[in-house]
């Protein structure tokens, strides 16, 4: 049996550890194994890479070394964590996948999608998520709420613009694998907005063509603009 490998994934301050959570005990607490994880940290080879990459005294990385790492930790967290839970039939909920590598260092430190692509794909023992949820919102809002920065949160505000924006073009270009929502609106929404988007994944039934239009309409909701309907009504 194979489980279903959901992540979830934007920039800081969104709110992606805490619907994990909620999502990882609502399954528990209704009788599915849940795996609630993260990247980057994972287990001792993780929690060294995790300190490497985020503390500031590490100074200026090479986006290419700090590409590496991120892949480093994710190859390790693949093959010891995720697909062990996957093969038992467990849903994995991962705070943050490889769409972060593509987004921070692909569109944020600015380096070749076409090189960086196959390479984190290749790390990450080409598991691709059945769902992956972008929880999107204007890096300030999310910087705001961050008290003290690590060494990635501290990079200037056009690099956290690019990464926004380089999360939000994955998900254009896969519709029918993201559920885009936008991160304002308030926890118990976005959380309902996810269990709705997920049944079909749990009772076997994959994707189909009108979940993915759906999404591609998400993808492209102005996060910015005010609300147009009353915040019930956005439910897929
Ligand atoms: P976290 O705050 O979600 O634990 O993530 C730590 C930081 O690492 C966050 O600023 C995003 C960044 N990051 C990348 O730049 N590339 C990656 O591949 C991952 C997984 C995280």
């Amino acid at each position: 049996m194979r489980g279903v490998f959901v992540v979830f994934e934007g920039g800081d301050g969104t709110g992606k550890s805490t619907q994990a959570r909620l999502l990882a005990d609502w399954l528990n607490a209704s009788g599915r194994e849940a795996v609630l994880t993260h990247e980057p940290g994972e287990g001792e080879v993780g929690r060294r890479i995790r300190e490497l990459l985020l503390d500031p005294a590490t100074g200026d990385l090479s986006p290419r070394a700090e590409a590496l790492l991120y892949c480093a930790d994710r190859a390790q967290h693949v093959d010891t964590m995720i697909r062990p839970a996957l093969e038992r039939g467990a849903v994995v909920v991962c705070d943050r996948y490889v769409d972060s590598t593509l987004a921070y260092q692909g569109a944020g430190r600015v380096l070749d999608l076409d090189e960086l692509e196959p390479l984190v794909w290749w790390a990450a023992g080409r598991l691709r998520p059945d769902l992956t949820v972008l929880l999107d919102l204007a890096p300030h809002a999310g910087l705001a709420t961050i008290a003290e920065r690590d060494r990635l949160e501290a990079a200037d505000d056009a690099f956290h613009e690019r990464t926004r924006d380089g999360f939000l073009d994955l998900a254009a270009r896969e519709p029918e694998r993201y559920l885009v929502l936008p991160a304002r609106e308030p926890v118990t929404v976005v959380q309902e907005a996810v269990r709705h988007r997920l049944a079909p994944l749990l009772s076997g039934e994959g994707h189909d063509a009108e979940i993915g239009r759906r999404n591609l309409w998400s993808a492209l909701f102005d996060p910015e603009a005010p609300l147009s309907v009353p915040p019930g009504t956005m439910k897929p």
